[in-house]
């Protein structure tokens, strides 16, 4: 019996809510590509998501001690007293933002956190303004809440940064007597752009004058490599009734599997998010909230070392992006913060008979130059290709090398 029939041999289909899911395309490639490993195929893989560096080790040994001390049991649904205080004083230190620990609620990484914000404040047919390219979850979480995502790039024509004033025109185009909410990562996976000041204004702005939730997801803030991170809250404070930040320890302190994410805004909102969180996975495990402690209260300091090595990386992968550029003609974002560089291979795409999608050229990569990376229809910009450089430099090389030979073959194809 084949997938199809199961489904047709159901007693109901399933919900329609189910039925607007698909699969998440970035934890997907990533696995082909370890499967393919796993086979013994020598794969360059460019499409994670994830630090390659261990966790620190003064946070597991937190969780060791933790476990050992019997730390097994349920824990708070939103967050125990000390985690919350740390995030509060996270906050206070790096961000410049006072919230009271009523204001904050942690879940299984940002993910379910952002989740969980989507079906706290959307309404069936409420629409969420959506900056584009955008982090893949976002337009399944909206869809799944029974609102509508409408996208808005900030990407110009020749994949830089929209300027403020044409954001703010592209920004008023997307607005309906639906909109409810406004959400965007910046650092921007998968871009890698960082919103100027004068942007995060006119977002502000806008989304002061229209009463719009804003979902700002800052997930990537010790990732920023030009500049220092500015929270939303820092450049409008006014917005403080209005917002939602996001954040987690996944990318910044090599912490993916923990499952650490959190949410600060105003209380009844989070109260909301926090029954929700008492009705799907509880709580944080003890043990890991213990060892989260240890990592917010270290800080941007603990993953000094983790900082310099993404500078090396990134350098390269734009030294090798240049070369692509000169070589092929494939353009890129500019990658101010995160750890991708976003490909534009359009004018490759556009020069090939054979091969008219980034779909199609990250299939080819996978299969025949055994390199791994995210097509850009995964984050609403087709065309594009999200490498990582969260890998090792000789990797970042060989990576690029295969991204070039690739385009060579489609465009004599
Ligand atoms: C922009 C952005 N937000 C949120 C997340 C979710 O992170 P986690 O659930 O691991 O905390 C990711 C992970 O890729 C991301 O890139």
């Amino acid at each position: 019996m084949n997938a199809s029939d199961k489904a047709a041999s159901l007693i109901h289909p399933v919900s329609d809510r189910s039925q607007k899911l698909s699969p998440s395309p970035t934890l997907s490639l990533n696995s082909q590509a370890k499967a393919m490993r796993a086979s013994g195929v020598d794969v360059v893989n460019l499409s994670a998501g994830e630090p390659d560096f261990p966790t620190h080790a003064s946070v597991v040994d937190a969780a060791k001690a933790a476990l050992d001390a019997g730390e097994t049991r349920y824990g708070k649904p939103g967050g125990g007293p000390d985690l919350l205080k740390a995030i509060v004083t996270k906050f206070k230190r790096d961000n410049a933002v006072d919230f009271a620990p009523e204001q904050i609620t942690v879940g299984a990484g940002a993910k379910q956190i952002l989740l969980h914000a989507f079906l706290t404040l959307l309404n069936p047919g409420d629409e969420a303004i959506v900056l584009s390219p955008y982090w893949v979850s976002y337009a399944d979480q909206i869809a799944f809440s029974g609102g509508t995502a409408r996208f808005v790039s900030t990407l110009d024509a020749n994949a830089g940064a929209t300027s403020a004033q044409h954001l703010a025109a592209k920004l008023e185009a997307a607005l309906s007597s639906k909109s409810k909410c406004l959400v965007f990562s910046s650092p921007s996976n998968p871009s890698g752009e960082v919103l100027s000041e004068a942007s995060l204004k006119v977002i502000a702005d806008f989304a002061k004058k229209n009463n719009l939730w804003v979902v700002s997801d800052e997930i990537y803030e010790y990732l920023v490599f030009e500049g220092e991170h500015r929270s939303i809250l820092n450049v409008a404070p006014k917005l403080a009734t209005q917002t939602l930040l996001i954040n987690g320890l996944s990318k910044a302190f090599a912490m993916t599997g923990w499952r650490v994410g959190y949410a600060a805004g105003p209380k009844e909102v989070i109260a909301r998010m926090r029954m929700l969180q008492s009705h799907s996975s509880t709580c944080l495990p003890a043990f890991v909230e213990k060892a989260a402690v240890v990592a917010l209260s270290g800080g941007k300091a603990m993953i000094a070392n983790d900082l310099d090595k993404y500078r090396s990386r990134r350098s390269v992968a734009i030294e090798q992006a240049k070369l692509l550029e000169s070589s092929v003609g494939v353009g890129h974002c500019y990658p101010a913060g995160a750890f991708y560089v976003f490909l534009d291979l359009r004018p490759v795409l556009q020069q090939s008979k054979s091969c008219k999608s980034s779909m199609e050229f990250g299939n080819r990569l996978l299969e025949k130059h055994h390199v791994g990376a995210v097509p850009g229809e995964a984050f609403g910009a087709p065309g594009f290709l999200r490498t990582s450089y969260a890998t090792s430099i000789e990797n970042i090389q060989k990576g690029f090398a295969g991204i070039k030979a690739c385009a060579q073959e489609v465009m004599q194809s």
